[in-house]
């Protein structure tokens, strides 16, 4: 089998996500055969450095051979089982070394399997956290231009046009506060006045502030000052409304620090995370709360107060231990610090764009990198411009309108950095 040959196949059966199939009658879908490290090999002999770690999860790269081994011994023990009722010791170790690592009153772990499923938990445990107290706090209140997922309490909660406008009739009941315009403290601190207005407001009505720490990232890479996040959780606090951290995209080391909450040092009052949780290998996801809202809802069966949500593939045994051995490696390989050295050198990477006229807006947070093509018309699309140049080049890049990123797996090298950047630096000639 060729490309061309899985190219026909896929388009009869296939309806791809987030993509307009038509787009596809001049754009070649990519079968991949195999991938290995941070390289994807495709059906006719070409490479692609995937610099997006797919979609933002395989922090360690593909077929990482510790956590292949890890999960083929537990494939050989048990492959699945229903966690109501029944438990297993890959849930039970990985939901341990969660609350370890996590800020300090996060303590009870719920499992689900993807990053929009973890946010709608969070969503309806707040609401129902209020509820069992007596309290009906029908609003969730987010930041503008945030993303959350595409299941419709997700999208409610988000401020993506282009996910969101078509399905509006449909979506619950959401306040929008305005993200601050940029990285600076000042920025942050104009976006806590609006956030104490609408608070002063609304309070009374708001279960809880759903926020992505640090990096909006389908919101176009947009990065805001850790001040921001300390403040909002005192006026979350003040105005007793619960604060969820959606790290489904900043945790497990991408902001720089294992979790994004840490360098506001702060502890949200629930935590989703998915995406790099299991290595990137398998679909898996949890959302992290205190024993306060864990008690709100622990009660005798008939008082109704129970938390019936669940998912078939709940708490995965191959997930999890994957999970186990994609935290295994931070810790023996010391991530966290080797991290700080690639981002720097990415930083000098970044820096070096700043001569070209149409780049604005350079920034990273961690391990994301980004800027913006100046004055663009979403009607060109050149950020499809630059896919293809990447991708014919040897990188995949995947630009989300004006913003072009790179969010790579940690194992990259310096070399292979320079190669991306060759290859940014190429596309922003061809534009
Ligand atoms: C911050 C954030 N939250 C939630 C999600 C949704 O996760 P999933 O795609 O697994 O449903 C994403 C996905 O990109 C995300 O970046």
């Amino acid at each position: 089998m060729n490309n061309i040959k899985l190219q026909e196949l896929d388009l009869e059966y296939i309806w791809h996500p987030c993509t307009q199939m038509k787009d596809h009658e001049i754009l070649p879908l990519i079968p991949i055969k195999f991938a290995k490290g941070i390289y994807l090999y495709d059906f006719d002999g070409n490479k692609y450095i995937d610099a997006i770690s797919s979609w933002w999860v395989n922090i360690f790269g593909h077929c990482n051979e510790f956590i292949n081994q890890k999960i083929k011994e537990q494939l050989d023990k048990l492959e699945h089982v229903i966690l109501a009722g029944f438990t297993h010791k890959p849930a039970i170790k990985l939901a341990k070394k969660l609350v370890t690592i996590s800020p300090t009153p996060l303590k009870k772990v719920f499992f689900a399997d993807n990053g929009s499923s973890a946010i709608e938990i969070a969503l309806k445990m707040s609401y129902h956290y209020f509820k069992n107290k007596g309290q009906n706090k029908e609003y969730f209140l987010s930041l503008t231009n945030s993303y959350h997922g595409e299941t419709l309490g997700a999208l409610s909660v988000g401020d993506v046009k282009l996910y969101k406008e078509v399905y509006k009739p449909l979506l619950i009941k959401n306040l929008q506060t305005p993200t601050p315009t940029d990285k600076s403290l000042n920025a942050a601190k104009k976006a806590l006045q609006d956030l104490k207005k609408i608070l002063e407001q609304k309070a009374s009505n708001i279960s809880a502030f759903i926020v992505e720490p640090l990096i909006q990232g389908a919101g176009n890479m947009h990065m805001y000052h850790p001040y921001y996040l300390q403040k909002a959780k005192e006026l979350c606090e003040k105005y007793n409304i619960l604060l969820i951290a959606d790290e489904i995209m900043t945790g497990f080391g991408r902001s720089g620090t294992m979790f994004a909450c840490e360098q506001a040092q702060i502890s949200p009052d629930i935590m989703c995370l998915s995406k790099g949780l299991s290595g990137g290998y398998l679909p898996l996801s949890v959302v992290l709360t205190t024993n306060e809202i864990y008690q709100a809802f622990y009660c005798d069966y008939n008082e109704g107060k129970s938390f019936l949500h669940s998912h078939s593939f709940t708490g995965n045994p191959l997930a999890c231990s994957a999970a186990l051995a994609s935290l295994e490696l931070f810790e023996k390989e010391n991530i966290l610090k080797k991290n700080k050295k690639t981002a720097s050198y990415i930083a000098k990477k970044l820096e070096s764009l700043k001569n070209y006229p149409i780049v604005t807006n350079i920034r990273q947070t961690g391990m994301v990198a980004a800027f913006d093509i100046k004055n663009y018309d979403p009607k060109e699309r050149i950020n499809l411009k630059i896919y293809t140049f990447a991708l014919k080049n040897g990188v995949l890049l995947r630009p989300l309108a004006q913003t072009i990123y790179i969010m790579p797996p940690y194992i990259i090298t310096q070399k292979e950095i320079d190669k991306i950047f060759e290859v940014i630096k190429g596309a922003l000639q061809i534009l």
